[in-house]
């Protein structure tokens, strides 16, 4: 049978969405086995990397938006799973027209998920609602309220909705665990504090604890598998404004996560206390982690009272626990001395 389906995923030499096409491509039956996958990549050496999987590698800046729109269209592309930079309204608005375009060229319906930050959810990223459930069909609205602080969101269902193509938002929290990509396979927040810790010998932790939600990157992939597959399968689930896939699985205590790091680097000779010290201000934090100071309380004490519903209703179940988290903290230590080769370009461009 003929592929029904060709699915352009964006950031494959980044951690989640190098993982992401490794689940996809590791399926040997289901519905995603019969769409056609192509990676998007931006430099020459990364290309050559994920090439190796014997796929199509698609070389693209994806704020140049002639590169975008002339892959989309000459690749016949239907669906995009965005993962390259969820808060650049500039990528996601060169995607959503793109396939805005190929809609109007094929007449095929368009579909585009697009990967957000959990963090806007909570108080210390402008979120003032308290609990929100994926499914209130208020978020958006609420979002409109914020204003400024999430204008991202707000774009992908609008713009989607004036271009025709069915949009999915999944905000993502603190991911953890190791990737499985060709390029960069470690995350942003435990290996960025890990790498501070080592070069201070010192495990700090913010003067305030907070528990925000998380999600070991197996349990993120199969998150956007399950979207994709109900899309291949044509199934209608809730998209555009009502089209939020909360990736949570459960919290991250914060300071008992800081209380296992400095346990696990002290065994292994990395700092000289077993025990987490409090960093003695949000600057010095900044200064050794990297996280730009304006998200730095949002990364490193927020809450956030998310529920997911719609991930679930669609099939989806995470299996990581806080405490599976919490035991395999030692495995992220080690994850950093052993994969930590390739540079963290995340931040460069804010
Ligand atoms: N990991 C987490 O815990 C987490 C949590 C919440 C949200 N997120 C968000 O999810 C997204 C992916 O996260 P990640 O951990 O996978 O980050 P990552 O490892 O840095 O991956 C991002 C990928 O996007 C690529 N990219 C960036 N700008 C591009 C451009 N203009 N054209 C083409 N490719 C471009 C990067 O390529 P280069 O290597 O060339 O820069 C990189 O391969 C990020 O936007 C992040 O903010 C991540």
């Amino acid at each position: 049978m003929a592929s029904p389906y060709n699915v352009l995923i964006t950031g494959t030499s980044g951690f989640i969405g190098g993982s992401l096409l490794a689940d996809l491509l590791s399926r040997t039956d289901g519905p995603i086995k019969n769409a056609k996958i192509f990676a998007a990549a931006r430099s020459d050496e990364q290309v050559e990397s994920v090439s190796k999987l014997g796929i199509n590698v698609l070389q693209i800046d994806l704020m140049d938006e002639k590169s975008v729109l002339n892959a989309v269209l000459k690749n016949e592309i239907d669906i995009i799973v965005h993962t390259a930079g969820a808060i650049l309204p500039q990528m996601a608005t060169n995607l959503i027209k793109s396939l805005g375009e190929r809609r109007r060229a094929s007449g095929t319906e368009t579909h585009y998920i697009h990967t957000s930050v959990a963090t806007m959810f909570s108080e210390e990223g402008g979120w003032p609602y308290g609990q929100v459930k994926d499914s209130d069909d208020s978020i958006l609205e609420k979002e409109k309220e914020i204003g400024e602080a999430n204008p991202i969101n707000v774009l992908v269902a609008e713009l989607g909705k004036a271009e025709g193509v069915t949009t999915y938002n999944v905000p993502v929290p603190t991911v953890y665990g190791r990737g499985t990509g060709e390029w960069r396979k470690l995350s942003v927040n435990i290996p960025a504090i890990t790498r501070a810790s080592m070069k201070l010998k010192t495990v700090y932790k913010f003067e305030k604890d907070g528990h925000p939600p998380a999600i070991h990157i197996s349990d993120l992939t199969a998150l956007y598998a399950a979207i994709l597959e109900k899309i291949i399968l044509k199934e209608t689930i809730p998209s555009g404004e009502k089209g939020y896939y909360f990736a949570m699985a459960h919290k991250s205590p914060w300071w008992e996560v800081m209380e296992r790091l400095a346990q696990s680097m002290h065994a292994r000779g990395l700092v000289s206390e077993p025990t987490a010290k409090v960093w003695p201000s949000y600057e010095v934090a900044a200064e050794h982690t990297g996280f730009p100071l304006i998200f730095i309380r949002a990364i490193g004490t927020s809450n956030g009272d998310l529920v997911p519903v719609n991930g679930p209703k669609i099939g989806w179940q995470p299996k990581w626990t806080e405490k599976m988290y919490l035991d395999s903290i030692d495995d992220e230590v080690q994850a950093v001395l052993d994969l930590d080769t390739v540079k963290m370009t995340l931040w460069d461009s804010l």
